[in-house]
């Protein structure tokens, strides 16, 4: 497959400068697009060509689309970060090309070359860097979130992989994604509802999948908690993770443990990055299956001292109280744990380039 060369087409309405400045002073998250957007089609014949870039604004699908019907579709989340001297990076962008690719896979979508991926992210930030909000200080988290997204837009009742589809990146300026900031957040443990099954498509990043867990959330919200947790679909025993983020269990003997990749968890960028700063930092990481009983057990005897959730949007963020139908576990202290927070710190560190970047995560995009 070769790269198409991005036809680039800006728009002669580009939002006005005070304008811009007032969303990038308190962007919070997905709310607001920059000026532009990056598609690129394919179809069966001609594979993947006519890449532009093209003002931001509505798609016209056919009402027959099949992404509309069969929920054909696979996205990803990535941010771009500014630094001190103005440059502006991203992190581990091969890590989300290779997964876009297993999803697209899964989702009997074509594959996109992770070349493409990467221009793509490149063209979108260059066209648009000044939305790239410059954090005001070390403690403020924003950053440009780019979601690059793949549909199947096929006109086609039938249910069988379209032969038509389109890939878009569009681009959001984003603060925290908790309204709180950097606080606990309380889980709920769903009992009524899985997230994922064996064979299913928990690993990939689907819409499908945030969709099935939005009455799982509302659930989570009608206990006036923040988010939920997944426990896997045979025993109901083991925990998964919350409805858009991976899970972290720090123990106070060093240990580091999140939920192996057993198929039904997403592969987080972050989930990964985390592994490799903890055991930088000294800490046993751990990947392998903890059940509900572990997580209750643990946090009562204190044996597990932090719980956090991680993701791109979310970063690292404090997990408070675990409340389930019958029981309330943990509650911890207003600014989380600090393993969670060291580990925070560091992981900002090196995207906004305040520190080394040992690992090579880096990607310069402008
Ligand atoms: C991300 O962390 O990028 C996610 O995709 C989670 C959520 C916003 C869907």
């Amino acid at each position: 497959m070769t790269t198409p060369a991005f036809d680039v087409r800006p728009t002669t309405q580009a939002t006005e400068a005070n304008v811009r400045a007032e969303i990038l002073a308190n962007p919070g998250f997905g709310r607001y697009f920059t000026d532009h957007m990056v598609h690129v089609r394919w179809t069966k014949d001609d594979g993947w060509h006519s890449g532009e870039l093209r003002p931001y604004g509505p798609l016209t699908l056919d009402p027959a689309a099949s992404v509309l019907h069969y929920a054909q579709e696979i996205f990803e989340g990535i941010k771009a970060y500014r630094h001190a001297d103005g440059s502006v990076w991203t992190f581990r962008p091969e890590k989300n090309a290779a997964r876009f690719r297993d999803s697209a896979r899964r989702l009997a979508l074509p594959e996109l070359d992770d070349e493409t991926f990467i221009e793509s992210l490149r063209t979108l930030v260059r066209q648009d860097i000044d939305w790239v909000p410059t954090p005001a200080s070390e403690a403020e988290e924003s950053s440009l979130y780019l979601r690059p997204f793949m549909i199947a837009s096929e006109k086609f009742l039938g249910v069988k992989p379209s032969k038509e589809v389109d890939y878009y990146v569009i681009a959001s300026p984003a603060a925290a994604y908790f309204k709180g900031g950097v606080k606990p957040v309380s889980i709920w443990l769903s009992s009524n509802y899985n997230r994922a099954a064996p064979g299913g498509t928990g690993f990939a990043k689907c819409g499908g999948n945030y969709a099935a867990s939005l009455a799982a959330q509302q659930e989570a919200e009608n206990h006036g908690c923040d988010q939920v947790a997944f426990l896997d679909a045979v025993e109901n025993r083991w925990v998964e993770e919350l409805g858009g983020m991976n899970l972290f269990f720090v123990y106070r003997d060093g240990r580091l443990v999140t939920p192996a990749l057993t198929g039904t968890i997403l592969e987080g960028v972050t989930r990964d990055s985390i592994l490799q700063l903890g055991r930088d930092a000294g800490l046993t990481p751990e990947e392998r299956p903890i059940s509900i009983d572990e997580w209750r057990e643990g946090v009562n005897s204190g044996e597990i001292s932090e719980v956090f959730a991680c993701g791109t949007a979310a970063v690292i963020t404090p997990i408070g109280e675990l409340v389930t139908e019958h029981e309330r576990i943990g509650g911890g202290s207003e600014e989380g744990g600090r393993i969670g927070r060291q580990l925070r710190k560091q992981l900002l560190d090196l995207q906004y380039g305040r520190t080394e970047d040992p690992h090579g995560w880096l990607t310069r995009l402008a």
